[in-house]
Parts: structure tokens; sequence; C-alpha cells
């Protein structure tokens, strides 16, 4: 069962990247504190991959994960194509929704920005149905936007 995060989150991940400058390093800890905080069933990164133009699995926690998700499908193309957070509180009623788990409900991704092109999102699954509060949602984008500050390339 999954906690709420609070609002400590936000210092916390400034503090925990503060003094790294690798991507994959940051990525990597973001989400395993996240992970730790929240109990969510899944929670990581996709990056950008130019040359493929399609989304690649970056570092995560939980379950195995599709590596290549392609543009036009899926909840984390979308918001990676639109430049904006998605919310989906059901997933099942997504059209194009790519199950990587089959006990994932809801979701939430969130692009990350660089020179306010899109560089990677965050995805963040729930086994409960509509998962995430309007207040998580905003921490988490404001987790994002630490790790923004971060961002090197
Ligand atoms: N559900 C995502 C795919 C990634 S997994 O949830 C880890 C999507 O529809 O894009």
């Amino acid at each position: 069962m999954s906690m709420p995060i609070s609002s400590n989150i936000i210092k916390e991940v400034e503090t925990l990247i503060s003094n790294e400058t690798s991507n994959i390093a940051n990525m990597a800890n973001v989400c395993t504190h996240l992970m730790e905080r929240s109990g969510w069933h899944w929670v990581g990164f996709y990056t950008v991959d130019e040359v493929a133009d399609e989304l690649v699995l970056g570092p995560f926690q939980g379950p195995i994960a599709c590596t290549r998700l392609k543009r036009g499908k899926g909840v984390c193309a979308k918001s990676w194509e639109e430049n904006s957070t998605v919310v989906v509180e059901n997933v099942h009623e997504f059209e194009g929704h790519v199950a990587c788990s089959s006990i994932s409900n809801s979701e939430v991704v969130i692009p990350v920005r660089k020179s306010r092109n899109v560089v990677a999102v965050l995805d963040i699954d729930s086994i409960e149905f509509n998962g995430f509060s309007s207040d998580e949602i905003k921490y988490l984008e404001l987790v994002v936007q630490k790790l923004e500050s971060r961002w090197v390339g």
C-alpha cells in the first residue's frame, strides 16, 4: 500500500543531488528515494533516444520494465510529445497504454526538460486506482525541477 509523500521530499532531493553532476547517478538516487518514501509500484525514468526517436529505459526501481517506448503509444510517449505532465487515474481506460506490469492501475508521467526540450520522463505506477493526489503531483513536479536544474547535456 502506498503512503502519501510530503513536501519534505523536495528539499531531500535537492540535498541528494546537490554534489553530483551525473544525470544517471541523480536519476538513480531520485527514483530510489521516491520509491522508499512512497511504496508506489514502479518509479523510474525513460530518457529520449534522439537517434532512434523513441524513449529508452533509464534508472528505475520496481519490476523489470519495457526497454523501448515508441512515439504515439502509451502514457510516457504522450508526456514526451506533449511536453506536459500526464495523470491517468485508471490505466485500463487509457487507449494505447503500455502495460509493463499487469498490476498497475494508475500512472503519472512528468517530463524532464533541458532548455524547454524533453530529455527524459519520470514515470510512476501505482497499484491503486487514482493513486496520486494533486499535492503529490505538485511535489513530484518540483522534484523534477530540482533534477532539471542539475541536468548536464
Ligand atoms: N505504462 C507506460 C510504460 C512504462 S511502464 O509503466 C514502466 C506507458 O504507457 O507509457
